[in-house]
Protein backbone atom coordinates (compact mmCIF):
# COMPACT_ATOMS: atom_id res chain seq x y z
CA UNK A 1 0.00 0.00 0.00
CA UNK A 2 0.91 3.47 -1.03
CA UNK A 3 -0.47 5.98 1.41
CA UNK A 4 -0.58 9.03 -0.97
CA UNK A 5 -2.70 12.05 -0.88
CA UNK A 6 -3.32 12.33 -4.34
CA UNK A 7 -2.85 10.27 -8.09
CA UNK A 8 -1.02 12.48 -11.09
CA UNK A 9 -2.55 10.58 -14.31
CA UNK A 10 -1.90 11.68 -17.70
CA UNK A 11 -3.10 11.23 -21.61
CA UNK A 12 -1.39 7.57 -22.33
CA UNK A 13 -1.37 6.61 -25.89
CA UNK A 14 -0.27 3.12 -25.44
CA UNK A 15 -0.40 0.40 -22.75
CA UNK A 16 1.81 -2.77 -23.24
CA UNK A 17 3.59 -4.98 -20.65
CA UNK A 18 2.11 -7.86 -17.95
CA UNK A 19 -0.17 -7.02 -14.41
CA UNK A 20 -0.22 -9.50 -11.79
CA UNK A 21 -3.93 -8.99 -10.38
CA UNK A 22 -4.21 -8.99 -6.89
CA UNK A 23 -6.03 -11.59 -4.64
CA UNK A 24 -9.91 -10.69 -4.06
CA UNK A 25 -10.82 -8.05 -1.10
CA UNK A 26 -14.33 -9.19 -1.36
CA UNK A 27 -13.12 -12.82 -1.31
CA UNK A 28 -10.95 -12.63 1.39
CA UNK A 29 -12.43 -10.83 4.19
CA UNK A 30 -16.00 -13.05 4.57
CA UNK A 31 -12.89 -16.03 5.08
CA UNK A 32 -10.96 -13.92 7.07
CA UNK A 33 -14.23 -13.75 9.02
CA UNK A 34 -14.93 -16.93 9.39
CA UNK A 35 -11.75 -17.95 11.44
CA UNK A 36 -13.62 -16.59 14.38
CA UNK A 37 -15.56 -20.16 14.16
CA UNK A 38 -12.53 -22.16 14.52
CA UNK A 39 -9.43 -22.92 17.11
CA UNK A 40 -5.61 -22.69 16.13
CA UNK A 41 -3.31 -21.49 13.32
CA UNK A 42 -5.27 -20.70 9.59
CA UNK A 43 -3.37 -19.33 6.88
CA UNK A 44 -4.05 -17.01 4.05
CA UNK A 45 -2.61 -17.15 0.76
CA UNK A 46 -2.69 -14.30 -2.04
CA UNK A 47 -4.37 -11.73 1.07
CA UNK A 48 -4.43 -8.48 -0.56
CA UNK A 49 -2.59 -5.21 0.99
CA UNK A 50 -5.18 -2.85 1.49
CA UNK A 51 -6.84 -1.11 4.16
CA UNK A 52 -9.91 -3.06 4.30
CA UNK A 53 -7.92 -6.24 5.12
CA UNK A 54 -6.00 -4.25 7.86
CA UNK A 55 -9.03 -2.78 9.42
CA UNK A 56 -10.41 -6.33 9.29
CA UNK A 57 -7.46 -7.44 11.30
CA UNK A 58 -7.36 -5.05 14.10
CA UNK A 59 -11.10 -6.04 15.01
CA UNK A 60 -9.98 -9.47 14.99
CA UNK A 61 -7.10 -8.86 17.18
CA UNK A 62 -9.81 -7.16 19.60
CA UNK A 63 -11.13 -10.74 20.10
CA UNK A 64 -7.62 -11.74 21.12
CA UNK A 65 -6.56 -13.14 17.75
CA UNK A 66 -3.11 -13.03 17.04
CA UNK A 67 -2.42 -11.80 13.34
CA UNK A 68 1.12 -11.54 11.38
CA UNK A 69 1.13 -10.58 7.95
CA UNK A 70 3.43 -10.80 5.46
CA UNK A 71 4.34 -10.55 1.57
CA UNK A 72 0.89 -11.31 1.35
CA UNK A 73 0.48 -14.45 3.55
CA UNK A 74 -1.50 -13.92 6.47
CA UNK A 75 -1.65 -15.77 9.65
CA UNK A 76 -4.51 -16.08 11.85
CA UNK A 77 -4.24 -17.62 15.78
CA UNK A 78 -7.42 -18.20 17.43
CA UNK A 79 -5.87 -20.05 20.21
CA UNK A 80 -6.50 -17.66 22.60
CA UNK A 81 -9.55 -16.12 21.12
CA UNK A 82 -12.19 -14.24 23.64
CA UNK A 83 -15.52 -12.55 23.02
CA UNK A 84 -15.23 -8.88 23.16
CA UNK A 85 -17.06 -5.90 22.14
CA UNK A 86 -16.41 -4.34 18.76
CA UNK A 87 -16.18 -0.77 18.44
CA UNK A 88 -18.02 1.29 15.44
CA UNK A 89 -14.94 3.17 15.39
CA UNK A 90 -13.39 0.53 13.60
CA UNK A 91 -16.50 -1.27 12.52
CA UNK A 92 -17.65 2.19 10.25
CA UNK A 93 -14.29 2.35 8.00
CA UNK A 94 -15.23 -1.06 6.32
CA UNK A 95 -18.95 -2.75 4.89
CA UNK A 96 -17.21 -6.29 5.52
CA UNK A 97 -17.35 -5.44 9.06
CA UNK A 98 -20.94 -6.65 9.56
CA UNK A 99 -19.89 -10.19 8.85
CA UNK A 100 -18.36 -10.36 12.32
CA UNK A 101 -22.20 -10.39 13.25
CA UNK A 102 -22.81 -13.76 12.14
CA UNK A 103 -19.32 -14.80 12.64
CA UNK A 104 -19.91 -13.65 16.43
CA UNK A 105 -22.96 -15.18 16.85
CA UNK A 106 -21.87 -18.91 14.97
CA UNK A 107 -19.06 -19.14 17.56
CA UNK A 108 -20.40 -17.46 20.95
CA UNK A 109 -24.16 -17.25 20.29
CA UNK A 110 -24.04 -13.44 20.68
CA UNK A 111 -22.50 -10.49 18.98
CA UNK A 112 -22.13 -6.64 19.66
CA UNK A 113 -21.43 -5.03 16.55
CA UNK A 114 -20.38 -1.37 15.58
CA UNK A 115 -22.66 -0.56 12.14
CA UNK A 116 -20.43 -1.20 9.14
CA UNK A 117 -19.01 1.79 6.86
CA UNK A 118 -18.19 1.08 3.51
CA UNK A 119 -18.73 3.18 0.13
CA UNK A 120 -21.50 5.35 0.12
CA UNK A 121 -23.07 4.21 -2.70
CA UNK A 122 -26.99 3.92 -1.75
CA UNK A 123 -28.67 3.28 1.72
CA UNK A 124 -27.27 -0.25 2.21
CA UNK A 125 -29.76 -1.64 4.82
CA UNK A 126 -29.04 -5.04 6.63
CA UNK A 127 -32.67 -5.94 6.96
CA UNK A 128 -32.47 -9.47 5.18
CA UNK A 129 -29.34 -9.61 7.34
CA UNK A 130 -31.17 -9.47 10.63
CA UNK A 131 -34.64 -10.97 9.42
CA UNK A 132 -32.18 -14.22 9.08
CA UNK A 133 -30.71 -13.59 12.15
CA UNK A 134 -33.98 -14.18 14.09
CA UNK A 135 -35.21 -16.49 11.78
CA UNK A 136 -32.51 -18.55 13.59
CA UNK A 137 -33.64 -17.53 16.80
CA UNK A 138 -31.13 -14.71 17.79
CA UNK A 139 -32.98 -11.26 19.46
CA UNK A 140 -32.14 -8.04 18.21
CA UNK A 141 -31.44 -4.64 19.33
CA UNK A 142 -29.93 -1.49 17.82
CA UNK A 143 -29.60 1.62 18.30
CA UNK A 144 -27.58 4.85 16.22
CA UNK A 145 -23.68 3.08 16.15
CA UNK A 146 -24.26 -0.96 17.51
CA UNK A 147 -26.04 -3.71 16.42
CA UNK A 148 -26.52 -6.58 19.10
CA UNK A 149 -27.73 -9.82 18.23
CA UNK A 150 -28.01 -12.38 21.16
CA UNK A 151 -29.08 -16.19 21.14
CA UNK A 152 -29.75 -19.17 23.80
CA UNK A 153 -29.34 -21.85 21.15
CA UNK A 154 -29.14 -20.89 17.51
CA UNK A 155 -31.59 -22.60 15.50
CA UNK A 156 -31.67 -24.45 11.70
CA UNK A 157 -34.06 -22.69 9.99
CA UNK A 158 -35.73 -22.26 6.25
CA UNK A 159 -35.53 -18.72 5.24
CA UNK A 160 -36.06 -17.17 1.83
CA UNK A 161 -33.87 -14.05 1.37
CA UNK A 162 -36.16 -11.00 -0.30
CA UNK A 163 -33.50 -10.37 -2.75
CA UNK A 164 -30.01 -12.30 -3.08
CA UNK A 165 -27.40 -9.87 -0.83
CA UNK A 166 -24.46 -11.35 -1.18
CA UNK A 167 -23.42 -9.65 2.49
CA UNK A 168 -26.61 -11.26 3.54
CA UNK A 169 -25.43 -14.53 2.39
CA UNK A 170 -22.03 -14.40 3.48
CA UNK A 171 -23.81 -13.22 7.35
CA UNK A 172 -26.05 -16.12 7.34
CA UNK A 173 -24.12 -18.46 6.21
CA UNK A 174 -21.62 -17.71 8.72
CA UNK A 175 -24.28 -17.72 11.71
CA UNK A 176 -25.76 -20.88 10.47
CA UNK A 177 -22.06 -22.60 10.89
CA UNK A 178 -23.59 -22.37 15.02
CA UNK A 179 -26.85 -23.59 14.70
CA UNK A 180 -28.23 -26.67 15.55
CA UNK A 181 -29.91 -28.77 13.01
CA UNK A 182 -30.35 -27.80 8.94
CA UNK A 183 -30.22 -24.24 7.70
CA UNK A 184 -32.06 -23.82 4.40
CA UNK A 185 -31.27 -20.69 2.48
CA UNK A 186 -33.26 -19.41 -0.36
CA UNK A 187 -32.63 -17.22 -2.89
CA UNK A 188 -29.27 -16.42 -1.93
CA UNK A 189 -26.87 -14.75 -3.88
CA UNK A 190 -23.94 -16.81 -6.11
CA UNK A 191 -21.23 -14.64 -7.01
CA UNK A 192 -17.93 -16.26 -6.93
CA UNK A 193 -17.20 -14.51 -3.53
CA UNK A 194 -20.03 -16.73 -2.28
CA UNK A 195 -18.52 -19.92 -3.87
CA UNK A 196 -15.21 -19.63 -2.06
CA UNK A 197 -16.34 -18.99 1.35
CA UNK A 198 -18.98 -22.18 0.95
CA UNK A 199 -16.03 -24.13 -0.59
CA UNK A 200 -13.75 -22.58 2.74
CA UNK A 201 -16.70 -23.42 5.63
CA UNK A 202 -17.23 -27.02 3.58
CA UNK A 203 -12.78 -27.16 4.36
CA UNK A 204 -13.30 -26.02 8.05
CA UNK A 205 -15.89 -29.22 8.35
CA UNK A 206 -18.95 -27.53 8.14
CA UNK A 207 -21.49 -29.40 5.74
CA UNK A 208 -23.37 -27.67 2.70
CA UNK A 209 -25.09 -28.25 -0.41
CA UNK A 210 -26.57 -26.57 -3.19
CA UNK A 211 -22.77 -24.50 -3.72
CA UNK A 212 -23.21 -22.26 -6.12
CA UNK A 213 -27.30 -22.83 -6.93
CA UNK A 214 -29.54 -20.27 -5.50
CA UNK A 215 -30.75 -22.66 -1.93
CA UNK A 216 -28.05 -23.52 0.34
CA UNK A 217 -28.48 -26.33 2.82
CA UNK A 218 -26.22 -26.05 5.93
CA UNK A 219 -25.05 -28.32 8.25
CA UNK A 220 -22.57 -27.61 11.29
CA UNK A 221 -20.91 -30.19 13.21
CA UNK A 222 -19.86 -28.71 16.80
CA UNK A 223 -16.25 -28.86 16.52
CA UNK A 224 -14.75 -26.72 13.23
CA UNK A 225 -11.00 -27.09 11.95
CA UNK A 226 -8.57 -25.11 10.33
CA UNK A 227 -7.77 -24.52 7.19
CA UNK A 228 -5.16 -23.01 4.74
CA UNK A 229 -6.65 -20.98 2.07
CA UNK A 230 -5.53 -19.79 -1.22
CA UNK A 231 -6.98 -16.78 -2.10
CA UNK A 232 -8.68 -16.18 -5.98
CA UNK A 233 -7.64 -13.20 -8.12
CA UNK A 234 -9.57 -10.16 -7.92
CA UNK A 235 -12.00 -10.24 -10.54
CA UNK A 236 -13.05 -6.64 -9.80
CA UNK A 237 -9.54 -5.47 -9.79
CA UNK A 238 -8.71 -7.62 -13.47
CA UNK A 239 -12.01 -6.05 -15.07
CA UNK A 240 -11.03 -2.73 -14.34
CA UNK A 241 -7.46 -3.32 -16.29
CA UNK A 242 -9.30 -5.05 -19.23
CA UNK A 243 -12.39 -2.18 -19.70
CA UNK A 244 -9.50 0.00 -19.23
CA UNK A 245 -7.30 -1.56 -21.34
CA UNK A 246 -10.76 -1.21 -24.10
CA UNK A 247 -9.79 2.51 -24.34
CA UNK A 248 -6.57 3.23 -24.56
CA UNK A 249 -4.43 0.88 -27.58
CA UNK A 250 -3.13 -2.25 -25.66
CA UNK A 251 -1.65 -5.44 -25.23
CA UNK A 252 -1.50 -6.48 -22.19
CA UNK A 253 -1.04 -9.65 -20.24
CA UNK A 254 -3.07 -10.39 -16.57
CA UNK A 255 -1.68 -13.24 -14.28
CA UNK A 256 -2.80 -14.78 -11.57
CA UNK A 257 -6.57 -15.75 -13.15
CA UNK A 258 -6.57 -18.58 -11.39
CA UNK A 259 -10.04 -19.32 -12.38
CA UNK A 260 -11.37 -17.99 -15.31
CA UNK A 261 -14.95 -18.80 -15.09
CA UNK A 262 -15.49 -16.37 -12.35
CA UNK A 263 -14.71 -13.66 -14.86
CA UNK A 264 -16.91 -15.03 -17.85
CA UNK A 265 -19.06 -12.18 -17.97
CA UNK A 266 -16.78 -9.36 -17.82
CA UNK A 267 -15.00 -10.87 -20.51
CA UNK A 268 -18.41 -10.78 -22.44
CA UNK A 269 -18.48 -7.20 -21.83
CA UNK A 270 -15.14 -6.25 -22.75
CA UNK A 271 -15.61 -8.43 -26.02
CA UNK A 272 -18.44 -6.21 -26.87
CA UNK A 273 -16.72 -3.22 -26.39
CA UNK A 274 -14.16 -3.72 -28.73
CA UNK A 275 -11.65 -5.79 -26.54
CA UNK A 276 -9.99 -8.91 -27.96
CA UNK A 277 -9.35 -11.29 -25.04
CA UNK A 278 -7.21 -14.86 -25.19
CA UNK A 279 -6.51 -16.95 -22.00
CA UNK A 280 -4.27 -19.47 -21.56
CA UNK A 281 -2.78 -20.88 -18.08
CA UNK A 282 -3.72 -18.53 -15.83
CA UNK A 283 -3.15 -15.26 -17.71
CA UNK A 284 -5.42 -13.55 -20.31
CA UNK A 285 -3.76 -11.40 -22.87
CA UNK A 286 -5.62 -8.21 -23.39
CA UNK A 287 -5.64 -6.37 -26.68
CA UNK A 288 -7.28 -3.56 -28.95
CA UNK A 289 -7.00 -0.43 -30.76
CA UNK A 290 -8.60 1.86 -28.47
CA UNK A 291 -11.92 1.99 -30.44
CA UNK A 292 -14.55 1.25 -27.96
CA UNK A 293 -17.73 -0.15 -29.30
CA UNK A 294 -20.82 1.96 -28.30
CA UNK A 295 -23.67 0.39 -26.27
CA UNK A 296 -26.31 -0.54 -23.83
CA UNK A 297 -25.40 -1.69 -20.92
CA UNK A 298 -26.78 -3.13 -17.54
CA UNK A 299 -25.36 -4.13 -14.05
CA UNK A 300 -27.36 -6.66 -12.17
CA UNK A 301 -26.35 -9.83 -10.03
CA UNK A 302 -23.77 -12.38 -11.30
CA UNK A 303 -23.60 -13.60 -13.65
CA UNK A 304 -24.78 -9.87 -15.17
CA UNK A 305 -22.07 -7.06 -14.99
CA UNK A 306 -20.69 -6.22 -12.02
CA UNK A 307 -22.36 -3.01 -10.02
CA UNK A 308 -18.62 -2.36 -9.36
CA UNK A 309 -17.19 -1.99 -12.56
CA UNK A 310 -20.41 0.59 -13.53
CA UNK A 311 -18.49 3.13 -12.45
CA UNK A 312 -15.60 2.13 -14.88
CA UNK A 313 -17.28 1.17 -17.61
CA UNK A 314 -19.21 4.82 -17.88
CA UNK A 315 -15.53 6.57 -17.77
CA UNK A 316 -14.29 4.47 -21.06
CA UNK A 317 -17.55 4.97 -22.77
CA UNK A 318 -16.61 7.93 -22.92
CA UNK A 319 -13.92 7.50 -25.93
CA UNK A 320 -16.84 5.29 -27.50
CA UNK A 321 -17.39 5.79 -31.46
CA UNK A 322 -21.33 6.87 -30.54
CA UNK A 323 -23.51 7.29 -27.73
CA UNK A 324 -24.28 4.28 -24.89
CA UNK A 325 -26.01 3.80 -21.94
CA UNK A 326 -25.26 1.91 -18.45
CA UNK A 327 -28.42 0.65 -16.54
CA UNK A 328 -27.30 0.11 -12.70
CA UNK A 329 -29.97 -2.46 -10.77
CA UNK A 330 -28.50 -2.91 -7.81
CA UNK A 331 -27.61 0.22 -5.80
CA UNK A 332 -29.82 3.36 -5.53
CA UNK A 333 -27.23 5.64 -5.56
CA UNK A 334 -23.89 4.75 -7.42
CA UNK A 335 -23.45 7.64 -9.91
CA UNK A 336 -20.73 10.20 -8.12
CA UNK A 337 -18.82 9.21 -10.91
CA UNK A 338 -20.85 11.42 -13.42
CA UNK A 339 -20.28 14.73 -11.56
CA UNK A 340 -16.23 14.09 -11.60
CA UNK A 341 -16.49 13.03 -15.13
CA UNK A 342 -18.06 16.67 -16.12
CA UNK A 343 -15.59 18.01 -14.43
CA UNK A 344 -13.54 16.66 -17.45
CA UNK A 345 -15.84 18.04 -19.87
CA UNK A 346 -17.40 14.33 -20.06
CA UNK A 347 -20.91 14.43 -21.84
CA UNK A 348 -22.84 12.53 -19.49
CA UNK A 349 -26.33 12.72 -17.60
CA UNK A 350 -28.08 10.82 -15.64
CA UNK A 351 -31.79 9.94 -15.92
CA UNK A 352 -33.44 7.58 -13.31
CA UNK A 353 -31.21 4.35 -12.90
CA UNK A 354 -30.00 4.98 -16.52
CA UNK A 355 -26.83 7.26 -17.20
CA UNK A 356 -26.28 8.70 -20.60
CA UNK A 357 -23.28 8.81 -22.45
CA UNK A 358 -21.69 10.73 -25.45
CA UNK A 359 -18.41 10.37 -27.31
CA UNK A 360 -16.45 13.06 -25.68
CA UNK A 361 -13.40 14.08 -28.19
CA UNK A 362 -12.29 17.01 -25.87
CA UNK A 363 -12.19 15.00 -23.16
CA UNK A 364 -9.55 17.48 -20.53
CA UNK A 365 -7.58 17.07 -17.33
CA UNK A 366 -8.34 18.61 -14.10
CA UNK A 367 -8.61 17.96 -10.47
CA UNK A 368 -11.07 15.28 -8.97
CA UNK A 369 -12.23 13.28 -6.39
CA UNK A 370 -12.10 9.79 -5.38
CA UNK A 371 -15.68 9.71 -3.74
CA UNK A 372 -15.44 5.99 -3.46
CA UNK A 373 -13.31 3.10 -3.94
CA UNK A 374 -14.75 1.86 -7.66
CA UNK A 375 -15.49 5.77 -9.06
CA UNK A 376 -11.79 6.31 -7.78
CA UNK A 377 -10.55 4.04 -10.10
CA UNK A 378 -13.20 5.32 -13.01
CA UNK A 379 -11.42 8.80 -12.34
CA UNK A 380 -8.10 7.30 -12.55
CA UNK A 381 -9.46 5.79 -16.14
CA UNK A 382 -10.69 8.69 -17.28
CA UNK A 383 -7.71 10.39 -16.77
CA UNK A 384 -5.64 8.08 -18.85
CA UNK A 385 -8.13 8.98 -21.69
CA UNK A 386 -8.32 12.75 -21.15
CA UNK A 387 -6.07 15.24 -22.53
CA UNK A 388 -3.48 17.02 -20.18
CA UNK A 389 -3.21 15.47 -16.59
CA UNK A 390 -5.81 14.75 -13.97
CA UNK A 391 -5.13 14.92 -10.00
CA UNK A 392 -7.19 12.49 -8.69
CA UNK A 393 -7.72 14.12 -5.04
CA UNK A 394 -8.70 11.28 -1.75
CA UNK A 395 -6.54 8.15 -2.84
CA UNK A 396 -7.40 6.53 0.52
CA UNK A 397 -10.63 5.26 -0.49
CA UNK A 398 -8.63 3.64 -3.87
CA UNK A 399 -6.50 1.81 -1.56
CA UNK A 400 -9.35 0.22 0.57
CA UNK A 401 -9.45 -1.98 -2.56
CA UNK A 402 -6.78 -1.73 -4.72
CA UNK A 403 -3.33 -2.73 -3.50
CA UNK A 404 -1.62 -0.06 -5.59
CA UNK A 405 -3.17 0.91 -8.94
CA UNK A 406 -0.17 3.34 -9.90
CA UNK A 407 1.94 0.25 -10.03
CA UNK A 408 -0.27 -1.60 -11.88
CA UNK A 409 -0.75 0.97 -14.36
CA UNK A 410 2.96 1.99 -14.22
CA UNK A 411 4.27 -1.69 -15.15
CA UNK A 412 2.61 -1.50 -18.45
CA UNK A 413 3.46 2.26 -19.50
CA UNK A 414 0.86 4.36 -18.05
CA UNK A 415 1.84 8.03 -17.23
CA UNK A 416 0.47 7.95 -13.48
CA UNK A 417 1.94 8.46 -10.13
CA UNK A 418 1.63 9.28 -6.88
CA UNK A 419 1.91 12.74 -5.48
C1 LIG B 1 -21.21 -6.61 -1.84
C2 LIG B 1 -19.84 -6.12 -2.25
C3 LIG B 1 -19.97 -4.92 -3.18
C4 LIG B 1 -20.86 -5.26 -4.35
C5 LIG B 1 -22.20 -5.83 -3.87
C6 LIG B 1 -23.08 -6.31 -5.00
C7 LIG B 1 -18.43 -6.64 -0.36
C8 LIG B 1 -17.64 -6.14 0.77
N1 LIG B 1 -19.11 -5.75 -1.07
O1 LIG B 1 -21.81 -5.55 -1.11
O2 LIG B 1 -18.67 -4.56 -3.63
O3 LIG B 1 -21.12 -4.08 -5.10
O4 LIG B 1 -21.97 -6.95 -2.99
O5 LIG B 1 -22.42 -7.27 -5.75
O6 LIG B 1 -18.43 -7.81 -0.65
N2 LIG B 1 -29.92 -4.96 0.43
C9 LIG B 1 -31.07 -4.78 1.18
N3 LIG B 1 -31.11 -5.34 2.44
C10 LIG B 1 -30.09 -6.06 2.96
C11 LIG B 1 -28.92 -6.23 2.18
C12 LIG B 1 -28.87 -5.67 0.91
O7 LIG B 1 -32.02 -4.14 0.75
O8 LIG B 1 -30.20 -6.55 4.09
C13 LIG B 1 -29.85 -4.34 -0.92
C14 LIG B 1 -28.77 -3.24 -0.99
O9 LIG B 1 -29.28 -2.01 -0.55
C15 LIG B 1 -28.43 -3.23 -2.46
C16 LIG B 1 -28.60 -4.70 -2.86
O10 LIG B 1 -29.37 -5.31 -1.84
O11 LIG B 1 -29.36 -2.44 -3.16
C17 LIG B 1 -27.27 -5.43 -3.02
O12 LIG B 1 -26.57 -5.39 -1.80
P1 LIG B 1 -25.61 -6.58 -1.33
O13 LIG B 1 -25.62 -7.67 -2.33
O14 LIG B 1 -25.97 -6.91 0.07
O15 LIG B 1 -24.21 -5.87 -1.36
P2 LIG B 1 -23.11 -5.85 -0.22
O16 LIG B 1 -23.00 -7.20 0.38
O17 LIG B 1 -23.30 -4.68 0.65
Amino acid sequence: MAYSMAIRVCKTAYLNGTIEVQGSKNTVLPIIASTILTDGISVIHNCPDITDVHVMCELLKILNIKIFYDNHVLVINTSNIAYAPLPYELTCRLRSSVLLLGAMLGRWGRAEVGRPGGCTIGTRPIDIHLEGFCRMNADINLNDSLLCCQSFQLKGCDYKLRYPSVGATENLLLAACGAKGTTTLRGVAKEPEIIELCNYLSAIGVVIEGIGTDVLNINSPNYLKNADYINVYDRIVAGTYMLIASAIPSDIILTGIDDVHYIKNIIKVCARLGLNVAGANNTLRIRSFGDVIPGDFSTGTYPEFPTDLMPVLIAILLNAGGNSSVTETVFENRFSVVDELKKMNGRLCVKDDTVHIKRTERLSGNVVLATDLRQGAAMVAAGLMATGCTTVMDVSYIERGYENIVRDLSNVGAKISYI
